[in-house]
C-alpha cells in the first residue's frame, strides 16, 4: 500500500503538472502534519524531475482552496514551544521557495476560499487565478486573531504590494475580501469562471511564461512605492510606528506592532533575510496569551454562535420574507435598511407617511454613500429601496411575518404600538421588541400571543454594528427564540441569546464601565487620566466621551426607573452609585447633560475638535493621585463582576456569548477574548482575579467583592468555559 499524501500529482501530455491539495482524512485542507509530509515529497519530486516539467498548477478538490494552520495546535503553544514553531515555519517556508525559484512557472490555481496559511501557498506562486464566485474569500486575517502571516506572508506581500498598500490594505486589518475585490487590491492576478476554465487559463499563462519568476527574484526589483535604500523611503519609515501606535492608542495589542515591524524590518533586507525576521515575530506572537484570547473569541466561540449553539435543534428554518418594522427613527431606519439590503421585504411605519419616508431616506443616504465609493450600482440601489414600504397605516402590515418595534423607550407607547399590530400581521408572526432596557415579560403583557413576543436589541448604528442581543421572556417560545436567530443571521448579524431582567446582558454590564468611569471623576481623579486609561486598556472610547454620547438625562432615567420598578416590586431597592451624585450635580447645576445639547463632559465646539470641559477640575477637583493600572482595572473588573452576576442569575448561560457579546457589542477591550476569558486568564487566573478584586474592594467600594460564585470556581480551580 503507498503511503498516504495529501497532494496528488498528475502530469499531462504538455508536461504540466497538476498538484491536487486533497487531505484523505478531512474536509478541508489544512496545515497538518500530512501536508507538511506531502509537500516535502512534492518539493524534492519536482526539484528531480523540473528538466521533464513544463510547469505546476496546484489547485484543491475541496469546497475551498485551503483552510491554513490547525487553530487548535496554536491553542496549546506553550512558550517553550517556540523553537517547535519555529522550525515549523521554516520547512513551511523553505518548501514555498522551492517552488517559487524551480525556474517553471507555478500557478495558483484557487477554486474557493484561501484564507491565511493557503493564501500564502498562493503568494509564492507566480500566478493566481481565482473562480469569482461570490462566496470564496480571500485575505491574511491573522491580525484578527493576534498572530501574523508567518508562511512567507509578510514578506511576500510588502514585496507584491509595497509597504504602505501592503500593511494598510491586507495585513493590518486581516480584511477578508472576495474574488473581484482581491485582485483590485492586487492579491489576485486573474478570475475565472468556473474550475474548467480556470484550469484552461492555468494552462495557458504557464504556455506563454515558460521561465516564470518572482518580481524580487529578478535584477534590479525594487518595492513598489519606495526603495528602502533611497532616504526619502527611510525617512518615511519611522512615521509607521508612531501612526500605528496612535490607531491602537497604547492598548495591549501586540500583532498589528509584531506585523508592521517584521514588514519595516524585512523590507530593509534581502528576501531570506526578511523572511528570518518574519518567522521570528511570528514564534512570539503564536506563544502569546492574547493571542490565545482572540483565537478563543474570534475563531471558537463565534464558530459555535455561527453554527446555532443557542438556538432550539427542532425548530425548521426560517426566512423572515416580510418584516414590519414600527418606529422609523434612528434605530428603525437602521433596522430597515439592513433588512432590505438582504432581500426581504419591509413595512417600515410611523406616525406619518412623512416621517416613515425619511426614515427610507436614510437607506438612501447610505446607499448613495456606497454608490460614491464604487460599492453599488444605481439598479441595485434603486432595488434595495422598492422592498422599503413607507407609511403610516397599519393595514400595510398585512402578510408580516417579523415585527420588530423601535418607538421611544416607553412601556405604554410599546403596548399600544404592538396593539395596533397585532390583528393584523401574520397569527405567528414574531413580534421583536427593540427596546435597550426595559424587561421583555413586562412588555409583553401588552400582546395577545406572548409566546411571540421576544426582545430583539440592535446597537447604534446598526449597519455597522455586528452584534444583536435576544433576550427571551418568561413566555417566549422556541420557535420565536429559533426565528428571532435566523433572522439575525439573514441580515448577517451575530446573535447572542439572554434572558430577561432589566438591561439584559450588554447595557447592564456597559452601564458599570460608565458608572465607574463618573465615580472616579467624582472621587477627584483627573479626567484626562481616565479617558485615557480606557482607550490604554484597548476600550474603543473613554468613559466620559461614552456617557456623553448616551446623555445623563438618560442614564439618570434608567437609574430611576430600576427604583421604581423595585419599589412598586417591593425587591430590595438598588443601592445609588457613587456615579449618579456626579451626573445629578453635571445635569442640574451645571446644566451640562452630554453631547445632544452641546455640553457634557467634553465641549463640543461648532468650528473645532471636542475637548473635555476645563470646568472639571474646579466641579470635582482632579487631584486624587491612584496608580494608573487602578483605573485601568476598575473600568475591566467592575464589568467582569456584572458579566459573573448575569450568570449566576441566570441572564446569561453562555460563555461563547459573553465573549463576543462584550466586545461586539459594548467594546470590551478585543484582546481579551471577551469578558469570561478575561477573568481566566488574568495573572493567576480565578484565584488571581479573586484576589485582585478583593484588593480593589477595600481600596474603592463594595461592589468590587468577588461574587460567592466566582470564588467557589476559584478555589476548585476551574475557569469559565
Ligand atoms: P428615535 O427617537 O430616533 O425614534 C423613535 C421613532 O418612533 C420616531 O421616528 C417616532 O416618530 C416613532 N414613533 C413614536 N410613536 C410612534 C407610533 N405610535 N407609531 C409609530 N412610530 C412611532 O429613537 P431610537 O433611538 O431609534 O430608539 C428607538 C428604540 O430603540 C428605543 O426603545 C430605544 O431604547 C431603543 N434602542 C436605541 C438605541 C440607540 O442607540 N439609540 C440602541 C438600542 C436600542
Amino acid at each position: 500500500m503507498s503511503e498516504q499524501t495529501a497532494i496528488r500529482w498528475e502530469q499531462d501530455a504538455d508536461n504540466i503538472v497538476t498538484l491536487t491539495l486533497d487531505d484523505p482524512n478531512q474536509s478541508a485542507n489544512t496545515m497538518n502534519e500530512l501536508y507538511g509530509k506531502s509537500m516535502a515529497a512534492t518539493v524534492e519530486r519536482l526539484e528531480k524531475e523540473k528538466d521533464n516539467i513544463a510547469g505546476v498548477i496546484i489547485t484543491s478538490a475541496k469546497k475551498t482552496f485551503f483552510a491554513g494552520g490547525d487553530l487548535r495546535d496554536l491553542l496549546k503553544a506553550k512558550k517553550e514551544d517556540g523553537q517547535v514553531f519555529l522550525d515549523n515555519v521554516t520547512e513551511i517556508k523553505r518548501q514555498l521557495r522551492v517552488l517559487e525559484t524551480l525556474g517553471k512557472p507555478v500557478v495558483a490555481a484557487m477554486n474557493g476560499t484561501a484564507l491565511g496559511g493557503g493564501l500564502e501557498i498562493a503568494l509564492a506562486c507566480h500566478h493566481r487565478i481565482a473562480i469569482n464566485d461570490k462566496s470564496a474569500q480571500f485575505g491574511l486575517p491573522e491580525v484578527t486573531l493576534g498572530l501574523l502571516p508567518g508562511g512567507g506572508g509578510v514578506t511576500r506581500v510588502v514585496r507584491m504590494l509595497g509597504i504602505q498598500d501592503g500593511l494598510m490594505k491586507v495585513l493590518m486589518q486581516g480584511q477578508r475580501m472576495k474574488a473581484d475585490k482581491a485582485q483590485k487590491v492586487g492579491l489576485i492576478d486573474e478570475l475565472a469562471t468556473d474550475r474548467d476554465d480556470m484550469l484552461a487559463k492555468a494552462r495557458e499563462w504557464i504556455k506563454a511564461n515558460p521561465k516564470a519568476q518572482q518580481p524580487w527574484d529578478q535584477r534590479g526589483y525594487k518595492i513598489p512605492g519606495g526603495d528602502p535604500k533611497n532616504p526619502k523611503f527611510a525617512v518615511n519609515l519611522p512615521a509607521f510606528p508612531a501612526n500605528l501606535k496612535k490607531q491602537i492608542k497604547g492598548a495591549n495589542y501586540p500583532a498589528p506592532l509584531a506585523i508592521m515591524s517584521a514588514a519595516v524590518e524585512g523590507a530593509q533586507v534581502d528576501f531570506d533575510n526578511a523572511s528570518t525576521i518574519e518567522g521570528r515575530y511570528f514564534v512570539s506572537l503564536v506563544t502569546s496569551q492574547v493571542a490565545k484570547n482572540m483565537i478563543t473569541a474570534f475563531f471558537f466561540n463565534l464558530q459555535a454562535i455561527n453554527a446555532g449553539a443557542s438556538r432550539p435543534k427542532d425548530v425548521p428554518k426560517f426566512r423572515a420574507e416580510k418584516v414590519g418594522v414600527l418606529g422609523a427613527g434612528m434605530m428603525g431606519a437602521g433596522i430597515a435598511y439592513v433588512t432590505a439590503r438582504t432581500g426581504s421585504q419591509v413595512v417600515l411605519k410611523d406616525i406619518s407617511v412623512e416621517n416613515a419616508e425619511k426614515g427610507k431616506d436614510y437607506s438612501r443616504k447610505l446607499l448613495d454613500k456606497e454608490i460614491a465609493k464604487g460599492k453599488m450600482t444605481e439598479e441595485k440601489k434603486e432595488e434595495i429601496l422598492a422592498r422599503i414600504t413607507a407609511t403610516a397605516d397599519a393595514k400595510d402590515l398585512e402578510g408580516v411575518d417579523f415585527v420588530i418595534e423601535a418607538v421611544f423607550e416607553n412601556t405604554e407607547l410599546k403596548h399600544k404600538v404592538f396593539q395596533e399590530i397585532e390583528d393584523v400581521v401574520n397569527a405567528d408572526a414574531v413580534l421583536g421588541s427593540n427596546t435597550s432596557s426595559l424587561p421583555i415579560t413586562g412588555l409583553a403583557k401588552g400582546v395577545k400571543k406572548q409566546d411571540n413576543f421576544i426582545g430583539i436589541h440592535f446597537f447604534s448604528p446598526v449597519d455597522k454594528m455586528p452584534l444583536v442581543e435576544i433576550i427571551c421572556g418568561k413566555d417566549t417560545s422556541p420557535e420565536a427564540l429559533a426565528k428571532t436567530y435566523d433572522y439575525c443571521q439573514q441580515i448577517k448579524k451575530t446573535p447572542i441569546v439572554v434572558n430577561d431582567a432589566r438591561g439584559f446582558f450588554t447595557t447592564r454590564v456597559i452601564g458599570t464601565f460608565a458608572n465607574e468611569g463618573i465615580a472616579m471623576l467624582g472621587e477627584g481623579i483627573n479626567a484626562q487620566s481616565i479617558e485615557q486609561a480606557a482607550m490604554q486598556a484597548g476600550y474603543p472610547v473613554g468613559t466620559l466621551n461614552l456617557i456623553d454620547e448616551i446623555n445623563m438625562e438618560t442614564a439618570l432615567k434608567i437609574g430611576k426607573a430600576a427604583r421604581d420598578d423595585a419599589k412598586r416590586e417591593g425587591t430590595e431597592l438598588p443601592p445609588e452609585h457613587p456615579a449618579e451624585t456626579v451626573m445629578k450635580k453635571m445635569v442640574e447645576e451645571l446644566g451640562r447633560p452630554g453631547k445632544l445639547q452641546g455640553k457634557g463632559f467634553y465641549e463640543y465646539p461648532e468650528n473645532g475638535k471636542k475637548h473635555l470641559w476645563p470646568g472639571l477640575k474646579d466641579a470635582f477637583g482632579g487631584t486624587t493621585e491612584i496608580p494608573f493600572e487602578d483605573i485601568k482595572e476598575r473600568m475591566m473588573f467592575i464589568e467582569s463582576i456584572e458579566a459573573v452576576k448575569c450568570f449566576d442569575e441566570g441572564v446569561m448561560d453562555s460563555v461563547a456569548d459573553a465573549n463576543i457579546g462584550s466586545i461586539f457589542g459594548i467594546g470590551f477591550p478585543a484582546w481579551t477574548g471577551g469578558v469570561m476569558q478575561y477573568i481566566n486568564q488574568y495573572e493567576g487566573g480565578l484565584r488571581g482575579f479573586v484576589a485582585r478584586a478583593q484588593q480593589l474592594a477595600e481600596k474603592y467600594g463594595e461592589r468590587f467583592t468577588p461574587p460567592a460564585s466566582l470564588v467557589e470556581k476559584a478555589e476548585k480551580g476551574e475557569s469559565y468555559r
